[in-house]
């Protein structure tokens, strides 16, 4: 791509889904950077998801917490640029523990940009996502539209993109921010849709599928998401927004049965549930704006598919692992048994 003047970068979140594949995508491609990746370590930061990084001397990490003034600030005066990945990111478990989210997802960005304030950095790109939008009928949200976020996710992800706007305006801190939709791929929790369902349909276990199942998303590749960032860190203008679409809108119900097919496995698994609170029929946002900078979804989405359920049917120790711990603790808790949510009511 281009040809950067920084090397150094502070990744934060890495451990997660998004961040780990972002670390890696960017170690292979730049054979000089330096990615210092702090973490949490939340039931969603996993070292799994970044082993095969450890042993590399451009690759360190350090177990953190971005509300963590002290570490932050040591970090961020060794660095370039800072990417945050870091977030509380689960819409149903934000219907429980919101107080979570405010914490990481407002006070955390908070946190990281007053180091960035302090320290001075080059670029400081925080990933947001099409969630703050809220939920659209018809046609496409730009990066002029309004805030109006229906979950405390989606109202603490808000909050953040409006305080990094604001160092923007006040302090001409360079900040940047993607708003990219519903990411699926490799290393992805088994608590959001895709991965919850291909691990559940592995073990013929039902696919709770809430309400009428025609709510729709704009699925994006991992890879992708990966690419775009890269492309807003280098070559996007401070004080942007940039959306992130995968040209792929399908119901719930499309994504499932495409599962189901890809999997050899029966329809009957899928279980019509109790539908969530406050849930987004439609998020659909035009990523005319990121296009101009040069990038474009890549991978064509039945592909994407077939690779991702691949994967976890190739990596069962690694998502095993995770089910047997947290997920069914928050799980059974509030949906009951083995990750069914509650029949619907008739
Ligand atoms: P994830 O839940 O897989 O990972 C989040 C990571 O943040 C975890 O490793 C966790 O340990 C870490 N973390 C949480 N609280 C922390 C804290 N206080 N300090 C340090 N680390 C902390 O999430 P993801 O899917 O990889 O999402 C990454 C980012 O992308 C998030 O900001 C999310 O809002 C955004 N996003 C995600 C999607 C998606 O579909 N997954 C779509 C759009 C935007
Ligand atoms: P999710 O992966 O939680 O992402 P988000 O809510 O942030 O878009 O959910 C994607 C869609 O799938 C959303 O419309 C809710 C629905 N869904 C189910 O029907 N059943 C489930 O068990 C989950 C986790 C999600």
């Amino acid at each position: 791509m281009t040809k950067l003047n920084f090397n150094k970068i502070l990744i934060t979140g890495g451990a997660g889904f998004i961040g780990s594949n972002f670390c890696r995508y960017m170690m292979r491609k730049y054979p000089d950077i330096e990615i210092s990746m702090l973490d949490a370590l939340t039931y969603a930061g996993n070292p799994d998801n970044f082993r095969d990084l450890e042993q590399d001397s451009r690759f360190r990490f350090i177990h953190g917490d971005i509300r963590d003034k002290e570490v932050i600030e040591e970090l961020v005066s060794q660095v370039d640029a800072v990417v945050n990945f870091a977030a509380e990111t689960h819409v149903d478990r934000s219907l429980y523990f919101a107080g979570d989210f405010v914490e990481t997802d407002v006070v955390g960005t908070y946190t990281l940009l007053e180091a960035a304030r302090k320290c001075g950095v080059e670029r400081f790109l925080h990933i947001s996502t099409d969630e703050v939008y809220g939920s659209i009928e018809q046609d496409s949200f730009n990066e002029e539209a309004p805030l109006n976020p229906s979950s405390p996710y989606s109202a603490s992800k808000g909050g953040g993109d409006l305080l990094m706007r604001s160092y923007f305006v006040t302090y001409k801190l360079p900040i940047l921010i993607t708003r990219s939709s519903n990411n699926f791929g490799p290393y992805q929790y088994p608590e959001k849709l895709i991965p919850l369902f291909i691990t559940n349909a592995i073990d013929d276990k039902p696919l709770p599928l809430y309400g009428d199942g025609l709510n729709v998303r704009d699925w994006l590749f991992v890879q992708d998401n990966c690419e775009a960032i890269e492309t807003v860190l280098y070559k996007g203008a401070p004080g942007e927004i940039y959306n992130i679409g995968g040209d792929n809108e399908r119901t719930n119900n499309e994504i499932t049965k495409l599962i189901l097919k890809l999997l050899n496995k029966p329809e009957t698994l899928i279980q019509p549930v109790k539908d969530r609170p406050g849930h987004d029929r439609r998020y659909s946002i035009a990523s005319t704006k990121v296009k101009k900078l040069g990038w474009t979804p890549r991978t064509d989405f039945e592909t994407a598919m077939k690779t991702t359920v691949d994967w976890y049917v190739q990596n069962q120790a690694w998502w095993r692992k995770l089910k047997d711990k947290s997920f069914d603790k928050f799980y059974n808790k509030h949906y009951g048994k083995d990750g069914e949510a509650a029949p619907v009511e008739k």
